[in-house]
């Protein structure tokens, strides 16, 4: 969840260094660092806090050196302050780390009773200390190293360089990811492509258990025994359009605006919007003979593949088992032949989402993924992956990513739908039609941002809110709550409306926003029955409907926010807008941190 860079350049590295951090903030920000070879001498400058802050110290104590190291951290292992910040020494090491080391307290018994004092609360120093001790033992470097590597278990991306070798930068890869980008005389690491996109699109990934040696003019990379191991060279693509807010106030706001083109980018890759037809796949299984789907994810991304489910599950009655996937890849879940997993994932890296895929691996059924992030562990682990073109996703809470996920799901679902026979060929091409109107239902739906912008002056003075739907717009209630608590801080919960009776209504009285998710459909009248039972008790309701939910619902709502018709298939896309931009427009009213909320990471790479 820490982002890490290493430069071996030609002239000085710091201010690279930290403009690579910017782009990799996302993946953590309580406190950044950098440190440099000078003449010889290792030196570092760190600051806690934003990136802003290290940025300021290295303005005022510049560091010189032409090698150096960077770290941007999301705390695992003590506070987030400066001690604890990256680069970490030993001696004549740095280090910067990104994971956790499982067995750092036992490591770190072991090097205290060797002599060894620690100056921060972190895991990150015992390998720092580790390496030490070997260069200390006679060992060479990049031996010291991997010696040290060997010792390690847990997660861990790793740069580290040594004090008298200035053409010397050795990473390390278990879990979180790490790329080396090869420049003409210069040498990069860093923990993805985007970090790395202003000074090569020339990547190598590091595989799990790879170690690499680099330096000024070449990497060389080796498995954990030591052996010389080959890895492919690629172009990155598309990381040059990047991490600019345009006219936007934040990336979340823009990201949000975004949805209409990346959406219809994402379908333009599935359908041909033209003819009403599919574009051909290369599936490793036949969606006609598949028996069961089995769909693992995290956060939002998991509550995109539920909303899946009910689409596999009613248009091509194939039967989806789902689980988040933290309890996913413990459940030891029975996985028969004739079964598929589809894994979804923005970042592709989501540590637990990786198990759950390894687990399948392990179980012998084909593996597919949706991913945001090309190049990714999740993309290239999977027999296929289904790319979501929703292009960089900065703001730690995701919106244009969730969208997207949707739609590549609903083109699956009906995809699977035509080859399974459970829908007619008229059916099809209706659903076709239907995924072509995405996005402009989404482009029209930004339109009522004034509306929605009223209503969340009033969430921003409340402390909890209830998000209520039925059918797929349950999981869209979830998704609703997730982001509001995530960028605002106010508790919210997202409820079937038919569990409502079965304890959360005890919660409700006249200070309790409800938001009812509740197009006009197969579920609006039952819908409207739960209402009624939250206006009994006095809640606020607000009802978030269409044109003609808004004229059928027989109950009083405080506020009602009406969209566009939006046919079923689609309508959890376009109703996903009206949530996103609850709480956005709530957290500006609130002066959260929007981007970057507070304990949160974009890329998880930690369980
Ligand atoms: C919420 C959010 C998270 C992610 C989750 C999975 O707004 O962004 O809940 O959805 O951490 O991340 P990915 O999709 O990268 O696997």
């Amino acid at each position: 969840m820490c982002g890490i860079v290493g430069i071996i350049g030609q002239a000085p590295v710091a201010p690279l260094i930290a403009d690579a951090l910017k782009r990799l903030e996302y993946r953590g920000y309580d406190s950044a660092g950098v440190a440099t070879i000078e003449s010889g001498v290792l030196a570092r400058r760190r600051a806690e806090g934003k990136l802003v802050n290290l940025e300021r110290r290295l303005q005022a104590e510049p560091l010189d050196g032409k090698i150096g190291i960077g770290h941007t951290r999301w705390a695992t292992h003590g506070a987030p302050n400066e001690t604890n910040a990256h680069p970490h020494f030993s001696d004549d090491v740095a280090i910067v780390h990104n994971g956790i080391i499982e067995n750092f307290a036992e490591l770190r018994d072991e090097l205290v009773r060797d002599g060894y004092e620690f100056s921060s609360q972190t895991d990150t120093e015992v390998i720092a200390h580790l390496v030490s001790r070997e260069i200390k033992r006679g060992a060479a470097p990049a031996e010291a190293a991997h010696r040290a590597i060997k010792r390690l278990e847990g997660a861990f991306a790793l740069a580290i360089m040594f004090r008298g070798d200035e053409d010397l930068i050795v990473g390390a890869r278990n879990g979180p990811p790490l790329a080396v980008g090869h420049g003409q005389g210069e040498m990069f690491l860093g923990s993805d492509a985007i970090a790395l996109a202003p000074f090569t699109d020339s990547i190598t990934y590091l595989e799990d258990g790879d170690w690499t040696i680099v330096r000024r003019n070449q990497a060389q990379i080796f498995d954990l025994g030591g052996n010389p191991v080959e890895r492919h060279r690629q172009q990155s693509i598309g990381t040059t359009l990047l991490v600019d807010k345009g006219n936007h106030r934040h990336f979340m706001e823009k990201e949000i605006h975004e949805q209409p083109e990346v959406i219809s980018h994402t379908l333009a890759h599935y359908l041909d919007f033209a003819g009403g037809t599919w574009r051909p796949l290369d599936m490793p299984f036949d969606f006609a003979k598949l028996d069961r789907l089995t769909i693992s994810a995290c956060g939002t991304a998991y509550l995109a593949g539920l909303i899946g489910k009910y689409w596999f599950e009613r248009l091509a009655r194939l039967p989806v088992d789902i689980d988040i996937a933290s309890e996913f890849r413990y459940r030891e879940i029975p996985l028969a032949k004739g079964a598929a997993a589809l894994f979804v994932s923005q970042s592709g890296e989501t540590a637990d989402t990786l198990a759950s895929l390894r687990y399948c691996r392990n179980a012998g059924i084909p593996i597919a993924s949706i991913v945001n992030v090309g190049g990714s562990t999740m993309a290239r682990e999977s027999d296929l992956v289904f790319p979501t073109l929703a292009g960089p996703e900065i703001g730690v809470a995701s919106t244009k990513a969730f969208t997207c996920q949707l739609a590549v799901i609903a083109s699956l679902a009906a995809r699977a739908a035509a080859a399974r026979g459970t829908i007619t060929r008229e059916e099809e091409k209706t659903l076709i039609r239907q995924l072509c109107e995405a996005p402009r239902l989404v482009s029209e739906t930004l339109k009522l941002q004034h509306r929605i912008e009223k209503v969340a002056r009033e969430l921003a003075h409340v402390r909890h809110v209830l998000y209520l739907g039925r059918d797929t717009n349950y999981p869209l209630a979830m998704e609703g709550a997730l982001k509001l608590k995530e960028i605002s801080y106010i508790h919210a919960e997202g409820y079937a409306a038919g569990e409502l009776k079965h304890g959360p209504i005890a919660l409700i009285d006249e200070t309790m926003p409800v938001i009812v998710i509740a197009p006009h459909g197969r579920m609006f009248e039952k819908t409207v029955s739960n209402m009624q039972e939250v206006a009994a008790r006095g809640g606020k309701i607000i009802l978030i409907t269409d044109g003609k939910g808004a004229e059928q619902a027989s109950v009083k709502a405080f506020e009602t926010i009406v969209l566009p018709d939006a046919p079923d298939l689609i309508a959890p896309i376009v109703y996903a807008l009206p949530l996103q931009m609850l709480a956005y427009f709530t957290a500006v009213f609130m002066g959260t941190d929007v981007d970057q909320p507070r304990n949160l990471a974009k890329s998880v790479t930690v369980e």
